[in-house]
């Protein structure tokens, strides 16, 4: 089986090609190797390649610059996932898709289920859903959310990296989700493009949160003192593109599919900890 991953220098890519690469051909061109704004070069590629899956986990993720270039934001969040659907078809290949819980306005406290109807409220959000829409039924769409890279900065180690200076630990605390540590979605990925499952499927670590607590279950697990975590002002964030309040995900389709469940962050967490 040959495998294409597309954005495997980001943090899931890189989790997604090291993954597969124990178990299969993975081609995984960088930016300097293939333009993903051009169709003609990923027809190349694919036609050349006839891989067995696509997984797409390019985009173009910063929430504060697809306000500002919205064109880009198109660019890769939406034509190039179109461009990617047309091209697998040609060549009976299977495309997985990654998306976000940022397709979803955040008006409410229950976590969205895969039923639900999106409604962004950034162009992020908005691209990012339009991406969803092009892929068409065939396509894997896997939402996830909060993303934590076992290779990176992630919050578990900058949040420790906080508490060895002095002073306060500032975290945003305005809104909530499911931190979800990559090595537990990689191998969801795996199942539902095995399976070439066609739809939505949202794919987080159990338990909804906010970082302030995400930051205290740390100091508690870990002998500091959480108390010094402090909600970080709204103006020191300086965010420009509306985010949802509240964007958990329910992982109804896992559950329906019988797959085993994504286990809780704090457990994530505690093994991150463990690992030191
Ligand atoms: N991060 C999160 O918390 C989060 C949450 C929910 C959903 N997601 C979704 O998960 C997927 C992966 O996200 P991620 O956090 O791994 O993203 P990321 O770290 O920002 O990586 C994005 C990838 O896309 C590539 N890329 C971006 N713009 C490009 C361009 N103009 N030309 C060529 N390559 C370009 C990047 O290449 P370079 O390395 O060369 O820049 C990188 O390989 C995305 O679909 C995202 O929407 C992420």
């Amino acid at each position: 089986m040959t495998l294409l991953v597309f954005g495997s220098t980001g943090r899931l890519g890189r989790s997604v090609t090291k993954f597969f690469q124990n178990k299969t051909a993975v081609i995984a061109p960088t930016r300097n190797e293939i333009d993903l704004t051009s169709k003609n070069a990923l027809q190349q590629l694919i036609e050349a390649e006839k891989p067995d899956t696509v997984i797409n986990c390019a985009a173009w993720t910063d929430v504060d610059g697809c306000e500002k270039n919205t064109e880009l934001a198109k660019e890769l969040n939406s034509v190039l996932p179109q461009h990617l659907s047309e091209l697998v078809q040609k060549v009976d290949s299977h495309l997985v898709h990654i998306s976000t819980d940022f397709v979803f306005d955040g008006e409410t406290d229950i976590p969205y289920d895969e039923e639900q109807t999106p409604n962004p409220t950034s162009i992020y959000g908005q691209t990012k859903l339009q991406g969803e829409k092009v892929v068409g039924p065939d396509a894997t769409i896997i939402r996830t959310s909060w993303l934590q890279a076992p290779d990176d900065l992630n919050m578990v180690n900058w949040i420790l990296e906080s508490f060895r200076k002095e002073g306060p630990v500032e975290v945003p605390n305005d809104r909530q989700a499911n931190p979800t540590f990559i090595t537990d979605l990689v191998p969801i990925i795996e199942h539902f493009a095995e399976l070439r499952f066609g739809g939505v499927i949202h794919a987080t670590n159990e338990g909804v949160t906010n970082w302030c607590e995400f930051a205290k279950f740390i100091a508690n697990e870990t002998g500091n003192d959480p108390t010094r975590v402090t909600p970080a002002e709204s103006k020191n964030l300086k965010r420009t593109a509306p985010r949802p309040a509240f964007s958990a995900l329910d992982n109804a389709v896992i559950r329906r599919e019988n797959v085993e469940p994504i286990r809780h962050h704090h457990e994530a967490v505690l093994e991150m900890l463990n690992q030191g």
